[in-house]
């Protein structure tokens, strides 16, 4: 817990409380409301959680009026251009950087657990053909607790950590299966001979009928898109999964409940609505029509990959993938892509526009990601899925850091109740 060096004090009628104030390590200081309720009789609203602290952590931290995110310290940008996945994997689950021996250690466990259990490709015959793979990706890891039953125990350290490496090394397979089997094509397994983002790039694009020769521009672009997506604090999705794990609920399930969340369009959904904007929008002319449509009052319209609830500045992770995207693209030869051409003047038109500048409406992770796996060949079905698949080990690292945290309590919220006071009930007859 972080140092207890202030108070505040809180009047209401003519009761006055003093509230603890915590000060952190970096961002705003904290006040510790924990025991209003019993010395003030009131509770705190606050829907959306937009002032309120749910747990103290040491994962990462965001600055979101400086466009500053840190993992255990280290700033994305230079996590994206000088380290890899599997290492920022071990930074998010362990605290460090790996020596080199660490880190072989850790990729050859991870390796080690890239196969499903056989009897699971049954489990995704169950699902209809034209699925959305986010819904086969909720039902099989919500379904791994039934197939992985030695490491569900939440109290058992060591099945804690065979769950959380399980979790990691089967992502991308399960990611991959359900689009192969929504695509009609068969199962490619992992090749543990292949880094992490290879191995799911062959899984994903590869058939028996002929060999799928991974491009490592394309490896390392997919890297890039993990390493970006990896945590991002206590946002829904990770909000979700501590929520589920509080009541006590096996890792899996919790995750699952994790992809279930991040499924909205609102959060992890932003990657496909925004390239479908995108496309919709189609040429340059035809910017200004939808810059006014979000801007008006009256239309639900919203400008998809831009606006976040934290950053009030560039997202910094929008930097790295606008330039991955630049990348990318001139690899593949398609450096005049409409779609990108259009999220460029997008992006200048609505940066020079007060209404968007006013609000501190910047472009988010989602508005370059979405080009960039297109180009890679993957559908719009299969943004979240990746999104899923890379957030996974910070679901797990934050699952793990609260299972550790010795003030741990189920969540449990109260409510601002605006309903009928009690009343007698009205047999039916008399209604
Ligand atoms: N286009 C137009 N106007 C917007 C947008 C947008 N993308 N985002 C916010 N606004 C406006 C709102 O209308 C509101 O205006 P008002 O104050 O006049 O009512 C104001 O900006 C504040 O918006 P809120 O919805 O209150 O902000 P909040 O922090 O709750 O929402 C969110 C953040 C959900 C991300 C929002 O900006 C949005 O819907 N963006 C589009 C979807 C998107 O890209 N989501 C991805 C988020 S990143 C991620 O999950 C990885």
């Amino acid at each position: 817990m972080a140092d207890e060096t202030k108070t505040a004090k809180l009047t209401i009628g003519d009761k006055t409380v003093e509230l603890p104030v915590f000060t952190p390590t970096a961002g705003p200081d904290v006040i510790d409301i924990r025991k209003l309720y019993g010395q003030a009789g009131v509770f705190t609203y606050d829907p959306g959680f937009t002032s309120t602290a749910s747990c103290d952590s040491t994962i990462t931290f965001i600055d979101g009026d400086e466009g500053v995110l840190l993992h255990r310290g280290y700033p994305i940008g230079e996590l994206a251009e000088k380290s890899h996945y599997l290492e920022v994997c071990y930074l998010l689950l362990y605290g460090e950087l790996p020596s080199p021996t660490e880190l072989e250690d850790f990729e050859d466990r991870v390796t080690n657990h890239t196969m499903l259990h056989e009897q699971m490709m049954n489990f995704f015959r169950g699902f209809r053909r034209d699925a959305h793979p986010m819904a086969v990706m909720v039902g099989v890891v919500g379904a791994m607790s039934a197939f992985y039953h030695d490491s569900t125990d939440i109290n058992d350290e060591w099945q804690r950590e065979v769950a959380s490496i399980r979790l990691i090394a089967k992502m991308p397979t399960i990611a991959a299966m359900a689009y192969k089997y929504t695509i009609g094509q068969p199962f490619v397994y992992p090749r543990n001979d292949l880094d992490y983002a290879s191995n799911f790039l062959r899984m994903c694009f590869a058939v028996p009928a002929e060999d799928y020769v991974v491009d490592p521009i394309l490896s390392r672009a997919m890297d890039r898109i993990f390493t970006l997506h990896a945590d991002h604090e206590q946002n829904a999705s990770t909000s979700t999964v501590r929520l589920a794990s509080s009541s006590g609920a096996n890792p899996f399930a919790c995750i699952a409940a994790g992809i279930a969340c991040l499924w909205g369009p609102a959060h992890g959904g932003a990657n496909q609505a925004c390239l479908e904007m995108l496309k919709e929008i189609g040429t340059p002319d035809r910017i200004p029509e939808y810059i006014a449509r979000a801007k008006d009052k009256d239309d639900p319209f919203r400008l998809m990959g831009f606006g976040h609830r934290v950053y009030k500045n560039f997202d910094p992770r929008a930097t790295v993938m606008k330039q991955s995207a630049d990348e990318v693209l001139e690899l593949l030869g398609v450096e005049n892509n409409p779609t990108l051409q259009v999220a460029k003047e997008l992006e200048k038109q609505a940066l020079e526009d007060p209404y968007f500048s006013d609000k501190k409406l910047f472009p988010n992770v989602d508005f370059y990601s979405g080009i960039i796996l297109e180009a890679m060949g993957f559908p719009t079905s299969m943004f979240t899925p990746i999104f899923a698949l890379a957030r996974t080990v910070g679901w797990i690292s934050q699952w793990k850091e609260q299972l550790n945290d010795p003030q741990l309590k189920i969540g449990r919220p109260r409510q601002l109740y605006l309903g009928e006071t009690q009343r007698s009930y009205t047999d039916i007859e008399n209604r």
